[in-house]
């Protein structure tokens, strides 16, 4: 099938190959020109695992291929994906301008009927918004040509997203139209294998239904983290507590670890995003309200604890931190822990001393040269002479350290742990001072 996909971001790349490898043939549209020109040559904008060797096959192939030509690319595809950003709002709302300008762009250009699907996360809604302006193009144009406007929410996780793409749990689809079931149908058709994974509805309940997977997921993590709040209190173990109600199988062990707050791309702009639509509607979303003041929260406990351990003193200090992607296996640093850290530290005169498996480039395109960041090029070169260690993210390299080493390495045996990853009673075996999340004091 000609499938042409609009936007080359994690998601937009990601299902273009994952279509293009069961045999699809895909045109993938942007209007960054420098990316459509490096992924001609092969260079990947994003960090995924296992991504590269399907983009390099596919295109071999010729089914995956990029270019700038809105209107090629309209012409080619019987399905049209929009998978453009939808970046926060000053207000929290996800901004739908570039949402709206592809659907004006395809309806610029159809000179034929077209199934045109929502990828991107957009609120309730917006689908008629975008069937209101391809009507509203097209009737400029005096052209009469059918369409419908599908809702086919993503949801791949990053560091995961080539499985979580080819082998999704479930594939939703909004849509009324019973020719654009088929059409969507034929499309996931070889990832609908050995048991039914597509759940028709209507296109406000699929674009709703992203927001309650994610608002959910952020739900059960703000929810751990008040507990863990609660057991530091209380002198009992969030990590005992975990396993304890995780083997309930109506609650589940994923997402129910304690941190240093949820960052990404997703979590934090969907909770704000539907506390938006929320009021919007008149309704107070109590709970969304509290999952985000309880993660804002959470990403200051780091700084809290390093700023009551050197008793508000930590001008001068070196601060040693391992990891600064909001999660392993990426190096995305959006809304990450990491960040809120390094600001805080360097507010208050700090200089930070920083590793990460893959997010050094990142960071240091974020924050570019300055006297209080240096990046280390080893876990260990990190730690020389620093006043503290704080872990952000539980990267595999980082789980078992030479406490030796480490202790030797430190000015002062200080570990903040912001992902639970040591045992409190080892390490304070070892004569570290150690702050972890929940876990006593
Ligand atoms: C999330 C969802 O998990 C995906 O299903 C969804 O498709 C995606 O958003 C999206 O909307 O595009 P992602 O943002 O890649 O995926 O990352 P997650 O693995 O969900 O982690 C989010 C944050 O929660 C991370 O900062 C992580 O450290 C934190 N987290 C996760 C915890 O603090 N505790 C947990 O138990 C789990």
């Amino acid at each position: 099938m000609k499938v042409t996909v609009f936007g080359i971001g994690y998601v937009g790349l990601v299902q273009a190959a994952i279509l293009a490898s069961v045999g699809h043939d895909v045109v993938c549209v942007d209007v960054d020109e420098e990316k459509v020109a490096n992924l001609k040559k092969g260079i990947i904008p994003i960090y995924e695992p296992g991504l590269t060797p399907i983009v390099e096959q596919t295109c071999k192939d010729g089914l995956l291929n990029f270019t700038t030509d809105a209107q090629a690319g309209v012409e080619h595809g019987e399905v049209q994906f929009i998978a453009v950003g939808t970046p926060p709002d000053e207000d929290g709302s996800a901004d739908l301008k570039y949402v709206l300008a592809v659907a004006k762009t395809i309806a610029t250009y159809m000179t034929s009927p077209k199934i045109v699907v929502d990828k991107s996360t957009v609120p309730v809604g917006t689908a008629d918004k975008v069937s209101v302006q391809i009507a509203d193009v097209l009737a400029s144009r005096s052209a009469e040509l059918e369409f419908d406007v599908v809702s086919n929410p993503e949801f791949l996780k990053e560091g995961a997203a080539v499985s979580d793409c080819s082998k999704p749990d479930r594939i939703v689809i909004g849509t009324d139209n019973e020719a654009s079931k088929a059409v969507m149908r034929e499309l996931y058709a070889p990832f609908n294998r050995n048991h039914e994974r597509m759940i028709f509805m209507d296109v406000r309940s699929a674009e709703l239904t992203k927001y309650a997977a994610n608002c959910m997921l952020a739900t059960k993590i703000s929810f751990m983290n008040e507990i863990a709040n609660l057991a530091e209190r209380l002198g009992a173990d969030i990590e005992s507590v975990r396993q304890g109600i995780g083997s309930d199988s109506r609650i589940g062990y994923q997402f129910i670890y304690a941190g240093c707050g949820y960052g990404g791309s997703c979590f934090p702009k969907d909770v704000q995003a539907l506390v938006k639509t929320a009021n919007d509607v008149d309704y107070k979303p109590s709970l969304l309200e509290a999952v985000e003041s309880i993660n804002y929260s959470q990403k200051q406990k780091l700084f809290s604890h390093l700023n009551t351990h050197f008793a508000q003193n930590l001008a001068g200090k070196r601060i040693a931190l391992w990891g600064l992607s909001f999660k392993p296996k990426t190096d995305d640093m959006r809304e990450a822990p990491a960040r809120e850290l390094m600001e805080a530290l360097w507010q208050a005169g700090a200089t930070v001393q920083a590793y990460d498996p893959k997010a050094m480039e990142e960071c240091q395109r974020i924050y570019g040269e300055r006297d209080d960041l240096i990046l280390c090029g080893t876990k260990e070169q990190a730690l020389k002479s620093a006043d503290a260690l704080v872990v952000c993210t539980e990267w595999p390299q980082f789980k078992a350290p030479d406490l030796a080493m480490l202790k030797s390495s430190l000015t002062h045996p200080v570990v903040v742990d912001g992902r639970n990853l040591y045992e409190p009673s080892m390490m304070k075996e070892k004569g570290f001072s150690y702050y972890a999340i929940g876990r006593g004091d």
